[in-house]
Formats: C-alpha cells, structure tokens, sequence
C-alpha cells in the first residue's frame, strides 16, 4: 500500500472522482448508500439503496470493498461477497434499528413463541440487524422487497418480523397479514413531526408527500407514497415539474437534485429539527474515507461461527427478487 508511512491527517482530501480514480487503480470499489452526504456519493462507484448494494456486493467479484454507509450494510456485503475485504471509513457507524434488536434477546422470544404457538414462527428479518441476528432468522429483507419477502410465506405460518415494527407495521396494513412485530424503530425516522408535516402540507397544497416504510403510521397516513428509497428514486425521475416532501433521511435530496433536477424538494421537517440527518450516516466523512481506502481498513468481518446461517438468509431474498 502506497502512502501508509504519511500522516494520512495532513493530507489534503481530493476530490471525489480523483478518490474514485484512485480507488479504480488500486481495485477497491467504494459502494455507498444513498443516505450519504453528497461528496461521498460522488466518490462512490456505484451508489445505492440496501438492495441494490446488496446485489451490486454479491455480483462485484471485487478484491476489495469500501463501504460507505452503516455497519449491518457493510456486514452483508462481506456475508455476499466472502472473498473481498471489506472495510469502512468508519467502524463506530452503527444504527439504532439494527441495535434494538439483540441476538440473545431474539433467541429467547422465538423460544418463547414456538412454545406459545406449538409451532417455529418463520423469522423475517428487516436487513438493518445485525449478522448475529441475521444467522437466528429465516429469511431478510429490505424495503424494496419486503413485500415480496412476506408474500412468499404461506398465509396460514405464524410470522415473526424483526425489528422494525414501522415497516412491519404498514406490511400487515397493506398485506393484510398478522406478523407479530419486534418492538424496534429508526430513531431517524421515529422523529418525523405529524404536527409539523400538516403545516407543510397546508403551506404547499400542490406538494406530494413521499414517506419512508420506517416512518410511524401516523406520517405514513399523511403520505401519498410510501416507499423504499429506491422507489422513491424511481418515482422522482417519472414525475416533471412536481413539489415532493421528503420523509426520508434528508441526504436522500442530494441524489434526488442530482438524478431528477426538474422536481422540487422540500425535506419533512423533524419534530425538534428542520431535516433529519441519521448521525450514524454522518459519521463517514471524507477524511475517513480517504484514510480507509490508504489503510484497506478497519475491516469488517464476521465471525465464523455465524457465517453460514447470515449467508443463507440473505441467500434466500435474493432468490425471491
Ligand atoms: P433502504 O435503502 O432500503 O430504503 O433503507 C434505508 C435505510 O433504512 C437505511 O438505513
Ligand atoms: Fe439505522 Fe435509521 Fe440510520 Fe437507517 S436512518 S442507518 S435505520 S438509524
């Protein structure tokens, strides 16, 4: 590795696409999620919403991968592509969602349910968990696929859906089913203010909301959409000249400007906040970005003993879709 006798620190940061040229030359594909702040977006090769990384991971037969965007997401890139090292700019970038649903806790409750119901529950996992949990569960998830996910499971199975109880939420509404729900949320998403959302609606009557599935049910009641962040993207790009309120992560508005210019963007307002940043996402910055790729570290790895088990249920979404 060039450069790792340097003080990376004193080092001017270049811009994204000489990072990115960089990185091309050395073989180190930089995925980022779309939750990151702008520069970064730029650097990556390729940018994207959970699904879509998560295929672009497992399709990559990279050498290496630097991952811009939160822990569990550079965990299943390493789950889907065993062979690259993985690494991030920053190892501490976590998710709140991902925390609230601990691997020995889930343990217990399945126990606890296949005892209640005298039947295994089938765990559907949202893919904000970690590779512990990963392992426990049956099938994953993202938002993009979520009903697919839960639509391939026989009607008459028990469901237990971990652990985001928004999105699971709004599949039982529009699925019409009776999964029973971890008790977790997005601290992000959780602080969307319905208060402050019908103000903005009413000063911009011609506005249409677009919220995401992890938003409480209140916003999404408010909504005329919800959806993934990909849909999201899908839907900005077929709309001309259209005012959107944006009840996602408010970077989300950087690819939106970029990719659909033509609609204008108004981020939904938080309830002490005027956008909502996930301060996990922030914690990637450019600085680290560009130290990780000279150091091809911290490195993100899973152990062993979990490897398999994760690496299946993740196997089996993307043999839905
Ligand atoms: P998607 O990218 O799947 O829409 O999910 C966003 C998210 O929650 C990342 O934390
Ligand atoms: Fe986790 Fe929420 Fe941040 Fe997504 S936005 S990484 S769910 S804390």
């Amino acid at each position: 590795m060039e450069n790792d006798t340097l003080d990376l620190d004193l080092l001017q940061v270049p811009e994204p696409f000489a990072i990115r040229e960089w990185a091309t030359e050395r073989g180190i594909l930089i995925l980022a999620h779309s939750y990151q702040d702008g520069f970064l977006q730029e650097a990556a090769h390729f940018v994207g919403d959970s699904l879509e990384l998560a295929r672009k991971a497992a399709a990559a037969n990279a050498k290496s991968i630097c991952f811009c965007g939160v822990h569990f997401m550079a965990e299943t890139a390493k789950l889907l592509s065993p062979s690259a090292r993985v690494f991030v700019p920053d190892m501490d970038a976590g998710c709140s969602l991902a925390d609230s649903c601990k691997a020995d806790d889930l343990k217990k409750y399945q126990h606890h349910l296949t005892e209640k119901l005298g039947k295994r529950p089938t765990t559907v996992a949202y893919v904000n968990c970690s590779a512990a949990v990963k392992a426990l569960c049956d099938i994953i998830c993202t938002s993009g696929n979520a009903r697919e996910v839960v639509e391939s499971i026989p009607e008459n199975q028990p469901i237990l859906f971990v652990p985001d109880k928004h999105l699971g939420g709004w599949l039982n509404e529009t699925l019409g089913r009776e999964m029973i729900l971890w008790n977790g949320a997005c601290e992000v998403h959780e602080l969307f203010s319905i208060e402050t959302l019908n103000e903005m609606k009413a000063q911009h009557p011609d506005a249409k909301v677009m919220s995401h599935p992890e938003c409480p049910k209140p916003i999404r009641d408010a909504s005329d959409y919800v959806l993934g962040t990909a849909g999201m993207l899908r839907l900005v790009k077929e709309s001309n000249n259209q005012t959107f309120i944006v009840g996602t992560e408010a970077n989300m508005i950087y690819r939106f400007e970029k990719e659909a210019p033509q609609n204008t963007y108004i981020p939904a307002p938080g309830a002490s906040c005027a956008c909502n940043l996930c301060p996990y996402m922030q914690m990637n910055t450019p600085e680290k970005l560009w130290k990780a790729l000279h150091e091809q570290g911290p490195e993100v790895d899973v152990p062993a003993e979990l490897f398999d088990d994760a690496q299946r249920s993740l196997l089996r979404m993307l043999e839905i879709v």
